[in-house]
């Protein structure tokens, strides 16, 4: 069984195929160029690229794969959330696809791409606790199974991986700023500046972190003679240390309210064995360590996609694709793409807005 999967709801252009046995077949991946100028995703800039490349990389994927398009089983797209016009390139792909090709069209959250995708890679069996951390989300939840999820916690304000861009641009690093902090931090003094953490002390699992945001913004202008952030001249080295304690304060902040979240799924899920994180923000090797460590002294087993697959990608689609149509889960082909679509919207309808059981 053959599952195409398309990602097209933020700036990279990607398809992917995946079958029963967790291989990946062929893949083609396109990140988009043209943002960086802007600091950030222009979403009809984004829109026409993937426009531009969608037909290239499902190509290339299928090509890489050596299978025909006759060979797929089902076509699966992220069909939202994400910025609309990306999301509704892809959607219509498959759609047209699945419509010639007389084969269903399979509509998958992006969200759950990144959810489920730890599955393709390690052995981890339902339920299992996830920290979703990406550009646009950052949520603790409970993963049931597929299409069955509870949220314990989420931001009430910025995304982590946002937090990051914007604090990247902050210190001049540039978009996207994950990495780009990552590499910085590695150089940088952790202990050197005491930055805020907003909601740590609140009895729920949910997180803050515009205070943070703006502690380093102050900070930032400070090197600046007249205040402005624009003027401010940071020595490299302070750059460095900067990007270690923000780096260590969100690792922080995410530890502390994923070890609440520890206790309710344990009391909850007693079955369950997997501390999981995914999305982009999931790539930055100090919070997979810190991670790590928080589930060994919890006794529970740490997984995370490989480094390649946090940020978006086809491969999360068609794998989440592939779960879906496993157990018999379809689209219809009016299907709208979704701009919103919270994982753990209906919890009771695993097939998600608008799907049906085959
Ligand atoms: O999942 P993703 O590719 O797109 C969304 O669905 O949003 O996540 C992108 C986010 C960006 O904010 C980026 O800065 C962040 O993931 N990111 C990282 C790292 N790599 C990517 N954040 C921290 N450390 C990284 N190494
Ligand atoms: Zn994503």
């Amino acid at each position: 069984m053959i599952v195409l999967g398309i990602e097209s709801s933020c700036d990279e252009t990607a398809a992917a195929l995946v079958n029963e046995k967790r291989e990946i077949l062929g893949q083609a991946l396109l990140s988009q160029q043209e943002h960086k100028a802007f600091g950030g995703v222009v979403p009809e800039i984004a829109a026409r690229a993937h426009l531009e490349h969608v037909d290239e990389m499902i190509a290339d994927a299928v090509k890489a794969a050596n299978v025909s398009l006759q060979d797929v089983d089902a076509f699966a797209a992220a069909s939202g959330p994400g910025l609309i016009g990306g999301v509704i390139v892809g959607v219509m792909a498959a759609k047209a696809l699945a419509l010639a090709l007389h084969k269903p069209y399979i509509a998958v959250n992006h969200l759950e791409g990144h959810a489920l995708c730890a599955r393709l890679s390690n052995d981890v069996d339902y339920p299992y606790l996830l920290l979703l951390v990406s550009g646009g989300h950052c949520q603790i939840l409970i993963v049931k199974d597929v299409g069955e999820y509870e949220r314990l916690g989420t931001t009430i304000d910025d995304a982590a991986g946002e937090a990051f861009d914007k604090v990247s641009k902050m210190l001049g690093l540039g978009y996207p700023g994950g990495p780009l902090i990552e590499k910085a931090a590695a150089m940088g003094d952790k202990t050197r500046f005491s930055l805020p953490r907003p909601l740590l002390s609140s009895d729920d699992c949910n997180l803050s972190f515009s205070g943070l945001k703006t502690a380093v913004r102050k900070l930032a202008e400070s090197y600046a003679p007249d205040g402005v952030l624009e003027h401010a001249d940071i020595p490299t080295q302070d750059i460095y240390d900067i990007s270690a304690c923000f780096q260590d304060t969100v690792t922080d902040c995410l530890c502390r309210k994923l070890k609440k979240a520890i206790g309710i799924f344990k009391a909850k899920c007693p079955e369950g064995r997997h501390l999981v994180v995914s999305g982009g923000v999931a790539a930055n090797t100090y919070l997979r360590a810190a991670l790590q460590k928080l589930a060994d002294e919890n006794g529970l087993i740490f997984a995370a996609p490989p480094i390649r697959f946090c940020t978006d990608n086809g491969v999360m689609i068609a794998w989440a694709g592939f779960e879906r149509f496993q157990k018999g889960y379809v689209s219809p082909l009016d299907f709208k793409p979704r701009p919103r679509w919270p994982l753990d919207e209906n919890a009771s309808k695993a097939a998600g807005a608008g799907g049906v059981k085959a």
